[in-house]
């Protein structure tokens, strides 16, 4: 379980990263979404204890990110978003190396590590060189170290910006069979929606809001979007297009030529508190 008091972090005098947010994460899969900018990287980095808040405090499982960041540490692992990996080591050498700093025997990170390397999908990969495999293999090896370790807490930042739509499954269901309380970012809605018992959205260093796909999505019942080249009566502008929200039984009267009808996604949210997701 984590929580978070007032947590707040500036980067010199200018950047307000993260502005005095509380909140508590207690369930199995949480995902932080909010646009590039929003603060993600920076509530995750201060969590793991790599960085220290300007103010405020916050605890994982118990224990605080200051006092007790050495014990953190063991019990939580934490992959960045811009993870790469020793070149000329393989995967299994890698995962195998990762999991031997952290304490585990010989026989018993062998034995983690081709379960986690099957389980992302690498295996017939797993004793080239880092350098031969492709962007979306080296993020999988990553993902493999958090899956070995068997840790009670995982940071994942941005663990399938990029990948191919398989690659992006495979780490999803590697993430499903982690054991430990898994915290991840994303900016693809779906893949929070696919993945995730709880959302926590930000937006310029605050929460807009957080709770299950469900509850957040609730005030969008029965209702589909319409986007539109022309604006609308109670319409949202979002780059060149205006977006209506229209109960399902009266898009048919409402639509005309040229508007497109989509399904309700956590974006609806974004638009709706006036977030541009296009900066
Ligand atoms: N090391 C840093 N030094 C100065 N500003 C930073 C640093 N890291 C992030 N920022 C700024 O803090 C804000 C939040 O960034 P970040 O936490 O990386 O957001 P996200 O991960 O949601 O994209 C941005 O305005 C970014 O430019
Ligand atoms: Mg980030």
């Amino acid at each position: 379980m984590i929580e978070a008091r007032n947590l707040d972090k500036k980067y010199g005098n200018d950047t307000h990263a993260v502005r005095s947010i509380s909140f508590t994460l207690d369930k199995k899969i949480t995902s932080i979404i909010g646009q590039n900018g929003a603060g993600k990287t920076t509530l995750l980095r201060i969590l793991s204890t790599q960085l220290l808040p300007t103010s405020g405090t916050a605890s994982i499982n118990g224990y605080d990110i200051i006092k007790d960041a050495a014990r953190i540490r063991e019990i939580a692992v934490s992959i960045p978003q811009e993870s790469r990996p020793i070149y000329w080591f393989s995967p299994t050498i890698l995962i195998m190396l990762y999991l031997g700093a952290r304490g585990m025997g010989l026989r018993e990170s062998r034995r983690a590590a081709d379960k986690a390397i099957k389980k992302v999908g690498l295996w017939d990969s797993r004793d080239k060189m880092a350098a031969e495999l492709s962007g979306g293999m080296k993020r999988k090896i990553f993902v493999a170290m958090a899956l070995a370790s068997d840790a009670d807490i995982i940071f994942l930042d941005e663990p399938t910006t990029g990948l191919d739509p398989l690659s992006r499954i495979q780490i999803w269901s590697a993430i499903r069979s982690m054991k430990g309380q898994v915290i991840i970012t994303t900016h693809y809605m779906e893949e929070a929606q696919a993945l995730s018992d709880d959302v926590l959205m930000m937006n310029k260093g605050r929460v807009l809001s957080q709770g299950s796909v469900k509850e957040l999505l609730k005030p969008f019942e029965g209702m589909v979007r319409v986007e539109s080249k022309m604006r609308r009566r109670r319409s949202h502008k979002v780059g060149d297009t205006w977006i209506s929200y229209v109960k399902k039984g009266k898009a048919e009267s409402f639509v005309m030529e040229g508007d497109i009808i989509k399904s309700i996604t956590l974006d609806d949210l974004f638009i709706k508190e006036g977030v541009n997701l296009e900066s």
